[in-house]
């Protein structure tokens, strides 16, 4: 396409955060060039959008592609997981990139960008995890500000092998700070998880279910007081990521009425699985095993709730996809499997279906919390509302269009879906990344590297509400 080719999208209903009204979206080049009644120009190439939804595309914050993480790789890679992500409506994701040397970041990046260059499909762009928090990591951190990542990620979990200490987590927080950045948690008390785990296995329980019996909802709602507290005390912004339970989210609330800069998100998974997932026979519940993990179902309408009333500002997928093989390593002990779910491409179907179908939030509260508060959280000007001016990152939403969920309507790299045999009542008719159709009822139109890198201003550092 040549940089003002022209595309109008015509007859749908366009959903903002804010509202919702009929509109055509006139695409020219990249950007959104008019939104209203437009008539179309010369060689325009027109789309008929009725009885459609017109959404800006989504952006997952929360994604682990080709991740090294327990001694294995996460099966999808910046291709196979970015085809996914468009098949699903994200036209741009922020990845975790992960401290590999213990006394520096830059290698890291330059690793990650190396694996996404040439291959995504959307849009990218990068958090900095920290996994050695020492003088010259800190020192380094102002360089990735520069190289356009600007938020940073610490683990209180996984004691022994992405753990952050609770002095170096404070001392990364106040580097942040000064550097206009924003700090990321994994909130989970991992020395008391480990201490569950060890308790667990000398006692013969190693089926999947114990995984989430060693990693109690008190676990993650103490370490998201703590990380909060810190945040009070070095006045650092804090986002708290893949909140779990009502009393993790309850420890945000509290943090944002005391008027700390705490911010939040939820995953798809908890709002829709339950632990009772774990306990299903063999490497079916190892296929469940994340952290923190799935919990009792009677966290499910307060969670809700919490996304509801934007105390939860956001939904990610956490996308850590790994096969059977993969997670069929710990059948014998459930310490071994490893951890992450493969969702990226459902995010925007099930948030239809249990939240605006099931009537627990409207589409425009899906709009904001899976695009335009993601937008504005993380720095992407670009992105997250469907404006004149902004890239044309454009999902056209047929609400009626019935799909089925399941091996053979997925783009992700894994040998199994978790919803397989499920119905979604709409499904993507077409994503658009910067003005490219990329996904168009059930075929990717990208060649690998349509998606590029996004260079990401200072993330927004206040709370969104204090409820
Ligand atoms: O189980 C999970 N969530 N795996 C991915 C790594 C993380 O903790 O986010
Ligand atoms: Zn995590
Ligand atoms: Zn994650």
């Amino acid at each position: 396409m040549t940089e003002d080719h022209a595309t109008l999208i015509q007859g749908g209903r366009v959903v903002s955060a804010d509202g919702e009204y009929d509109a055509d979206v006139l695409i020219v080049g990249e950007r959104i060039a008019a939104v209203g009644a437009v008539t179309a120009p010369d060689g325009a190439t027109t789309v008929d959008a009725t009885g459609c939804l017109v959404l800006p595309g989504l952006i997952d914050n929360h994604t682990h592609l080709s991740m090294p993480f327990m001694g294995m790789w996460s099966s999808d890679d910046y291709d196979t997981g970015t085809r996914a992500a468009a098949a699903g409506g994200t036209t741009c994701l922020v990845d975790f990139a992960i401290q590999r040397e213990p006394d520096q970041l830059r290698s890291a990046l330059e690793e990650w960008q190396g694996r996404a260059a040439g291959a995504a499909h959307v849009d990218y762009g990068f958090h900095m995890a920290i996994t050695n928090a020492n003088e010259s990591t800190i020192d380094d951190m102002e360089a990735i500000v520069e190289a356009g990542v600007s938020s940073f990620k610490l683990f209180m979990a996984y004691k022994g092998e992405l753990m952050t200490r609770d002095d170096a987590m404070a001392a990364c927080m106040e580097r942040a700070r000064d550097l206009g950045a924003l700090t990321m948690v994994h909130a989970e008390n991992g020395d008391v998880v480990d201490l569950l785990v060890k308790r667990a296995l000398h006692a013969g329980e190693t089926s999947a279910i114990n995984h989430a019996l060693t990693r109690p909802e008190l676990v993650e709602a103490e370490a998201t007081s703590r990380a909060a507290r810190l945040a009070e005390f070095t006045g650092a912004p804090l986002f708290v990521v893949h909140v779990t339970c009502a009393a993790a989210a309850a420890e945000i609330q509290a943090a944002q009425q005391r008027g700390v800069g705490v911010s939040a998100e939820t995953c798809t998974q908890y709002l829709v699985n339950t632990i009772d997932d774990l306990r299903r026979p063999g490497v079916e519940g190892c296929r469940y095993i994340c952290s923190p993990p799935l919990r009792d179902v009677s966290n499910r309408e307060p969670l809700w709730d919490y996304v509801r009333r934007g105390i939860l500002e956001s939904v990610s997928t956490d996308h850590c996809p790994f096969t059977d093989e993969q997670k069929a390593r710990g059948l014998d002990d459930f310490s071994l499997v490893p951890n992450g779910l493969p969702a990226i491409q459902h995010r925007l179907s099930k948030l239809w279906d249990e939240g605006v179908v099931a009537g627990r939030i409207t589409p425009s509260q899906l709009v904001d919390r899976t695009s335009t508060t993601i937008a504005r959280r993380f720095g992407l000007s670009d992105k997250g509302a469907i404006a004149p001016g902004k890239d044309a990152d454009i999902v056209v939403f047929d609400p009626n269009a019935v799909r089925p969920y399941g091996l053979a309507t997925s783009f992700m790299n894994v040998d199994y879906d978790l919803y397989e045999g499920e119905l979604a009542s709409g499904s993507v008719r077409h994503t658009y990344c910067r003005g490219t159709m990329v996904y168009d009822r059930g075929t990717i139109l990208t060649e690998p590297g349509h998606g590029r890198f996004v260079r990401r201003s200072s993330p927004a550092v206040t709370a969104s509400v204090a409820a």
